[in-house]
């Protein structure tokens, strides 16, 4: 499964870039809005640093604006991914950015009939939020387990971005559901590194290395 960071803090992912942990980065209006930069600046910016897919969103409703504001996203960097909303407009512009060779990731996906037609639209990540569904008492992962599914019976290519992740329970779940991708916030990443048991062992190793008084 791929790593892709939720986050516009390009500061942020300087840092988690050294792991050579993170495979993409996506962004949304509000992380660009908390990043207080400027949006073409910031994606150029994210580009640079990492050298896969990087999600930067359409604002337009209708699908003539959001072909011309993919246009323009896709030109800052050759690894831009140009985001959709999952609506009907998102679906056309989909298909056209598709077939003049943009990427696409089809965004605020809640349901396995809309994951469907975005695969049909050619999309090629199709993202749909867990944490949002589960706010509202729905099973997140099931819409995971549905799409795999579907996209496995039928042979799409569409890649499943598990978006709207809040917890390392929720990226150990999606592992399990064969989601292509997870976008994590930076702090749950790290929080996947921790455990107790280990902090514990290495306390106890670093007690009885100190009493051997060797160095190294
Ligand atoms: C995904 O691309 C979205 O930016 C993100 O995962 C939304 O997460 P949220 O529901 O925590 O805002």
């Amino acid at each position: 499964m791929k790593f892709f960071i939720d986050t516009a803090e390009t500061a942020e992912i300087r840092e988690l870039a050294t792991t050579g942990l993170v495979d993409g980065i996506t962004t949304n209006p509000s992380l660009i809005k908390q990043s207080g930069r400027d949006f073409v600046e910031v994606i150029a910016e994210i580009c640079d640093i990492i050298p896969g897919p990087v999600s930067a969103e359409v604002v337009a409703l209708d699908a003539e604006g959001m072909l011309r504001e993919g246009r323009r996203l896709a030109a800052i960097a050759g690894n831009v991914t140009v985001k959709l909303p999952l609506t009907w407009d998102g679906l056309k512009a989909c298909r056209g950015l598709s077939d003049e060779g943009i990427a696409t990731n089809v965004t605020l996906c809640f349901s396995a009939n809309q994951a469907l037609l975005a695969a049909k639209a050619g999309a090629r990540f199709i993202s749909p939020f867990i944490g949002r569904l589960d706010d509202l008492g729905v099973d997140g992962m099931d819409l995971i387990h549905k799409i795999r599914a579907i996209y496995d019976i039928y042979g799409f290519e569409t890649e499943i971005l598990a978006a709207s992740i809040r917890s390392a329970a929720h990226v150990e779940a999606c592992a399990l559901a064969g989601a292509d991708v997870a976008t994590i916030p930076p702090k749950v990443l790290k929080s996947l590194s921790q455990h107790t048991l280990t902090d514990k062992g290495l306390a106890s190793f670093l007690a009885d290395w100190d009493a051997t008084g060797q160095r190294i």
